[in-house]
C-alpha cells in the first residue's frame, strides 16, 4: 500500500477525494491536513473533521495555514462550495478539534519518520507544503512522490478557472506553488487540463447518491450543489471531478498521459498564478526562469471513463 499524507481544502470534490482514498486498497492515509482555499481554515478544517467521522476514517486532521504566504486573504468560493465550504447543508457540527499539532509540523515529521515513502496528495492550495520546505528543505528528497491538483496547462482547450489562465489552488497561493516548483521532488500536477475531461453524469452522479451507503450518499447530497454552479456555467453534462483525479493518479498513474519539464507559476500581474512548462526536450530562452529548475510531470490526457469507474467502484465497493 502507498503511505499517503492528504493536504486539502474541503471543499466538496475534496470530499469526493479523501473519500476515493479511504476506499482505496491500494492506499493507506497517514494523516489528512488542512489549508485554507475553498473557505477560511476554521471551515475547511471543520469539514474534514467532519469527513473522518462520516468515512470513519482512522488517521489524524492537522490543522495548517490560514492565510497564503503572502498574508493577504482573498475571498472564498462560496457559490461553488456554499458558504461553510461543504454545500451548506447544515451537517457540519464544527465542535470536533484537530490534532495538536501544526499541518507542516506533520508533514516533516511524517517524511522524516518515513524516508522516501510518503505521497503527498495536494487538493488545495500549496501554502503547507511550501512551509514544510522552508523548515526542512531535505523534504524534496525524503518525499516519494508529491501529486498535485492544481495548474492549467492550455492542453485539450482548456482555460483557467478564475481567469484565462490560472487554476484555483494556484492561483490562490502562487508564491507557494512556484517554491513547490522550484524543490527537487518527484512532482507531478494533475490540472484542469485532465480533470475538466473527468466527468460525473447525472447517472452516475444518481448511482452515488442512492446508493444504501451514508458516506456515499453524503458525497450525492452535497454534490448537488456543485452541480447546480457548473450548470449555472453552462457545464450541463454533469460536474467535473478535480480532486478525486488527483487520488486517481496516486492510484493508477497508467490511466494518464505525462509531458516532462520544469514548470514555473506567474507569482504576480494579470497572468498570477499561470503556470508555464518548458517542456522537454527544453529549449533555453535569453529569459530564461526555468533551466536547472527539476523537472515535473504534467498530466495532458486522461482515460476519463476508467477514472470513473475507478471512483466510483471504489466508494460504492463494488
Ligand atoms: O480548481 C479546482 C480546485 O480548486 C479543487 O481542488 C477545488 O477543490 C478547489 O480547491
Ligand atoms: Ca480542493
Amino acid at each position: 500500500m502507498k503511505k499517503v499524507i492528504i493536504d486539502c481544502d474541503p471543499g466538496i470534490d475534496d470530499a469526493m477525494a479523501i473519500l476515493l482514498a479511504q476506499r482505496s486498497k491500494d492506499l493507506e492515509i497517514l494523516g489528512i491536513t488542512t489549508v485554507h482555499g475553498n473557505a477560511d481554515i476554521d471551515h475547511t478544517t471543520a469539514n474534514t473533521l467532519h469527513l473522518k467521522h462520516v468515512f470513519a476514517i482512522d488517521a489524524p486532521v492537522h490543522q495548517g495555514a490560514g492565510l497564503p504566504l503572502n498574508a493577504v486573504e482573498l475571498p472564498y468560493p462560496t457559490f461553488v462550495h456554499g458558504d461553510d465550504g461543504m454545500a451548506d447543508t447544515g451537517e457540519v457540527p464544527g465542535d470536533a478539534i484537530a490534532d495538536s499539532t501544526e499541518a507542516e509540523h506533520f508533514i516533516v515529521d511524517t517524511i522524516r519518520a518515513n524516508p522516501h515513502e510518503i505521497t503527498i496528495i495536494a487538493l488545495g492550495r500549496l501554502t503547507n507544503l511550501a512551509r514544510a520546505l522552508a523548515i526542512a528543505p531535505e523534504l524534496a528528497t525524503l518525499t516519494k512522490e508529491v501529486v498535485i491538483m492544481g495548474g492549467a496547462f492550455g492542453e485539450n482547450q482548456f482555460r483557467g478557472n478564475v481567469s484565462p489562465c490560472a487554476e484555483a489552488n494556484i492561483y490562490g497561493d502562487p508564491d507557494a506553488a512556484d517554491a513547490v516548483c522550484l524543490a527537487a521532488w518527484q512532482k507531478t500536477f494533475v490540472g484542469l487540463d485532465v480533470t475538466m475531461l473527468c466527468v460525473v453524469d447525472p447517472q452516475r452522479q444518481a448511482r452515488i447518491r442512492h446508493s444504501g451507503d451514508a458516506a456515499c450518499q453524503f458525497i450525492g447530497r452535497i454534490s448537488e450543489f456543485y452541480n447546480s454552479f457548473y450548470a449555472s456555467i453552462g457545464y450541463t453534462a454533469g460536474f467535473p471531478m478535480h480532486d478525486a483525479s488527483a487520488v486517481a493518479y496516486a492510484i493508477a498513474p497508467e490511466l494518464f498521459r505525462v509531458r516532462t519539464g520544469p514548470v514555473r507559476v506567474v507569482t504576480n500581474g494579470i497572468a498570477k498564478g499561470e503556470t508555464i512548462l518548458n517542456r522537454e526536450p527544453a529549449r533555453e530562452y535569453q529569459e530564461d526562469h526555468w533551466s536547472d529548475i527539476p523537472a515535473a510531470n504534467v498530466c495532458v490526457d486522461i482515460d476519463a471513463i476508467r477514472v470513473l469507474d475507478l471512483y466510483e467502484h471504489t466508494i460504492l465497493g463494488a
